[in-house]
């Protein structure tokens, strides 16, 4: 059962301009799809010659494993090399690479050059303390350019990087330092947001407590607050840099396409956050070609991803990507109502920025405050507008459409997960557009809409989207739980070979796709993902709750907010003040972004006879929809 709200497919069409169809890089997406169906492995090494390689592959593509997939088997390089060290080689290196605002009004930005140095600096310095190729390094930071470099200083030697959301608790930080057993952490003193200082190194003071195996901790001073800082522990990222150790000079090390990159968590069906893992070769193709298919960059963007770098948005479109295109990106460290609701189109028109993508959540929460803080300013500058994370509701489309592209920018909206690396299903510019609909898949990639047997569903029918055919940036494993990404993903239509996605959709007569939402028990919070089962035992861990259920509640804002439902234990009962606590606790087990907009205390669960909690039946009951089949239904 779908978790959002879904409007049915309209049949209003939008249609790019000539000139935006004749500038644009992909201007025949029918011949490019159809080359890519009728060669994949040439289609995917004609995209991978576009970059540097150390050594080049021996195989496009080794499917003897599957679904252990492996791509540009025996090729060697390094996607930082490509990312930065190239440029360095040619007229880009004075181009702007970074422009970055932080939430006070600071400014700085970085050519080319400046990100290389610091990068290369870093990377020697991380190289001092004791980190090796293949060691993994948890970067846990606010929005800041330090966050870009950790990254690329991980990649140029070697190491892997996990970076944890800035909005995580310490507890969810701890279980994923401890996962990816990681000895050093990058982070900040603190973050600016809406104003305040979230105080990120009193959170990994506590992780660190719990998870005892960090040895380093390397801080970034942002907010310049008093925190406490651990001899022998602890080390200021400015004092490090300026030691001799930190030279400007790093060679990015040889690695194999198929080595690990970065590991990202999300969250799944079952249990605890699983570790996405993707790998050097793969991906640095894959981001690279999907971003300049779809959103088209050219040298004379200014790129906009206002996502977080600490999610897959922002490491495929804000990080790699962008760099390997040799983009220009803004980075924004804050809230885009700070200090009012028209800082965003502030900052578009004072940087000029060409092409803006962003999260449905957020258009919807500066949609709220009203067209005179965007018509403001001039947004002339703009010429591609995108969304990401969600279904976008036809209502938000045409103001993101009207008000901030004034009917002149064409909307992406790109479907795809941490799981994929890049775009799966995405319109580029050249095509018609429908509000809601991500349209059809990128070249190269092959989805379908099919029901539990594996049989096609016919236009106007919902059924599980799935992948049919490997991609470049697939995601290679679920870090040290390779049964659980075979059983999670590759189980289902384990006959076919294919891949799914465990969202719902539907074709419609065109054959574009339209994504209804998550089927699983994954609720989509302002864009973020949460596993119903991760809220749930946050909410058992705490001593007054025998049980909890929690649903996903449709949000004009957030798309979906989490109701909970608890059976306390017996004898206690329930209290505003155990409301709050439990609130409060959820904050300290998963982060604000999982606190329960509703918790209800109630004497039993709907439940099967084999003991499965029906949520569907609770979520049927909260919005006053039928409950549809109770026969298994325990009485
Ligand atoms: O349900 C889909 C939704 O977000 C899920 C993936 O979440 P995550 O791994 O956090 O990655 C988000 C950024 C890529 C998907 O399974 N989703 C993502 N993009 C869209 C979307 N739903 C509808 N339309 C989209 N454009």
């Amino acid at each position: 059962m779908a978790q959002e709200t879904f409007a049915p497919p309209v049949s209003e069409w939008y249609y790019p301009s000539d000139s935006v169809k004749e500038n644009a890089i992909v201007r025949d997406y029918e011949s490019l799809y159809a080359e890519a169906q009728g060669d994949l492995e040439g289609f995917w090494a004609r995209q991978a010659e576009k970059l540097d390689w150390f050594a080049p592959w021996e195989k496009v593509l080794d499917a003897s494993e599957a679904p252990f997939y492996k791509w540009f088997v025996g090729a060697k390089t390094n996607i930082a090399y490509n990312a930065l060290d190239r440029h360095i080689k040619t007229w880009r290196r004075n181009k702007l690479a970074l422009v970055w605002e932080g939430e006070p009004g600071d400014k700085q930005t970085f050519s080319y050059w400046r990100l290389w140095r610091e990068v290369n600096k870093f990377a020697n310095v991380l190289k001092g303390m004791g980190v090796r190729k293949g060691d993994r390094v948890t970067v846990y930071m606010g929005r800041v350019p330090e966050l870009v470099i950790a990254m690329l200083a991980c990649a140029k030697i070697g190491a892997v990087h996990s970076v944890v959301y800035g909005g995580f608790s310490e507890h969810a930080l701890a279980d994923r330092i401890e996962d990816a057993q990681s000895r050093v952490l990058i982070t900040c003193d603190g973050a600016w947001l809406r104003g305040n200082i979230v105080r990120l190194k009193d959170v990994v003071d506590e992780a660190v407590r719990r998870s005892p195996i960090v040895e380093t901790v390397i801080v970034v001073k942002r907010t310049a607050h008093d925190i406490a800082m651990e001899q022998g522990r602890d080390y200021w990222y400015h004092d490090l840099m300026a030691l001799p150790i930190a030279n400007g000079n790093c060679e990015s090390v040889e690695m194999d396409a198929e080595d690990p990159l970065f590991i990202l968590y999300t969250s799944g069906t079952t249990g605890k956050p699983k570790g996405i893992l993707h790998t050097h070769g793969g991906y640095q193709v894959y981001t690279s070609a999907t971003l300049e298919w779809v959103f088209d960059l050219k040298d004379e963007d200014r790129w906009w991803c206002a996502a977080d770098p600490g999610w897959i948005t922002g490491h495929s479109y804000i990080v790699y990507g962008p760099l390997i295109l040799g983009a220009t990106s803004i980075l924004y460290e804050g809230a885009p109502n700070q200090p009012y609701p028209n800082r965003w189109w502030k900052i578009v028109e004072e940087y000029g920025v060409t092409v803006l993508y962003t999260a449905p959540t957020a258009i919807r929460g500066l949609m709220r405050f009203g067209d005179a803080w965007p018509n403001r300013h001039d947004l002339s500058s703009l010429r591609l507008l995108g969304s990401v994370g969600e279904p976008i509701n036809p209502e938000a489309w045409r103001w993101f459409y009207k008000v901030i592209g004034k009917e002149r920018c064409p909307i992406m909206d790109t479907w795809w997960q941490t799981e994929t690396g890049g775009f799966m299903i995405s319109p580029v510019p050249s095509v018609g557009l429908k509000p809601g609909s991500a349209t059809r898949p990128i070249p190269g990639v092959e989805v379908d809409v099919v029901d539990d047997h594996g049989v096609p569903c016919p236009p106007g029918v919902d059924g599980n989207l799935v992948i049919k055919q490997p991609w470049p940036g697939m995601l290679r494993t679920v870090y040290k739980d390779p049964d659980r990404f075979v059983k999670q993903y590759w189980t289902t239509y384990q006959d076919q070979g294919w891949y799914i996605t465990g969202d719902s959709a539907r074709k419609d007569d065109d054959g574009y796709f339209w994504i209804i939402g998550r089927n699983d028990d994954v609720i989509k919070v302002s864009g973020y993902r949460l596993g119903t089962a991760e809220v749930e035992s946050g909410l058992v861990s705490h001593p007054a709750v025998a049980e909890a259920a929690v649903i996903g509640m449709p949000d004009e804002v957030r798309g979906s907010v989490i109701y909970a439902y608890c059976i306390l234990k017996a004898g206690l009962e329930g209290s505003d003040a155990l409301l709050d606590e439990l609130k409060n606790h959820i904050r300290h087990e998963i982060g604000p972004i999982a606190v329960p907009a509703r918790i209800e205390f109630v004497p039993q669960l709907p439940k099967t006879r084999s003991g499965k909690i029906m949520r569907r039946v609770l979520k049927a009951r909260a919005t006053g929809q039928p409950e549809g089949d109770l026969s298994t239904l325990e009485e």
